[in-house]
């Protein structure tokens, strides 16, 4: 338990290089009103995690978001919605989340990056004491372990 405590602090410690943005890079969200209106309470995370039938979906129940209200006025979704449809893993497929796409059903609209079998072999050997660390809490705080999460960094290698 403590060796792998130990791992994810010198895994967070590892500096990203921007200049060398490798196949398991993911672009990052660079819209400044997704940044604002999706990353107000999480990360705003990667369009490329998931189909853009999934982010349609979201876009059409932010009144109950994973038991939140994140509704917003019809021109916010309607923008939001284009530029997340626009970057999905279906349609751009770029870096690690290519590989996710590979395992999303021809009709499946998930909601959760974190329940993706691909996130889930990557993620296997961390404790679920780590995921109950008061850093951690919940799997979708990637920027706990990941420093480079928001900028779409995620390889320790
Ligand atoms: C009012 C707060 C709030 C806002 C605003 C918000 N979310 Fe969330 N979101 C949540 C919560 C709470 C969860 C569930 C977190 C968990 O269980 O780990 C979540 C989860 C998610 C997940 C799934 C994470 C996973 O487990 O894989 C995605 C994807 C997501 N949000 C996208 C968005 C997008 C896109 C927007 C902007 C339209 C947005 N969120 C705005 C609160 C919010
Ligand atoms: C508790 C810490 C923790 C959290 C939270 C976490 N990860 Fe990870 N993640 C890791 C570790 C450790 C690895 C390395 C696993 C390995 O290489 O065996 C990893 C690996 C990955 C990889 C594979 C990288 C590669 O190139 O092989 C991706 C992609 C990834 N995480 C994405 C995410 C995303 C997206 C989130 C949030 C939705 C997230 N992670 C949340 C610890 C975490």
């Amino acid at each position: 338990m403590r060796t792998n405590l130990l791992r994810l602090c010198l895994f967070a410690a590892l500096v990203p290089a921007p200049a060398l943005a490798g196949d398991d890079w993911v672009p990052p969200v660079k819209d400044p009103l997704v940044l604002k209106e999706c990353g107000a309470c999480h990360m705003a995370f990667q369009p490329a995690f998931l189909p853009a039938r999934s982010w349609n979906r979201m876009m059409d129940e932010l009144a109950d978001h994973f038991g939140e209200d994140a509704s917003l006025p019809a021109d916010k979704v309607q923008a939001i919605r284009a530029t997340l449809t626009a970057n999905a893993g279906d349609v751009v497929g770029q870096g690690r989340a290519r590989k996710y796409m590979q395992w999303v059903a021809p009709n499946g609209t998930p909601q959760r990056i974190t329940e993706n079998p691909d996130f889930e072999r990557k993620h296997r050997k961390i404790s679920d004491r780590t995921w109950k660390d008061p850093k951690v809490v919940t799997r979708s705080n990637c920027p706990a372990c990941h420093r480079g999460a928001d900028q779409g960094y995620y390889e320790d290698d």
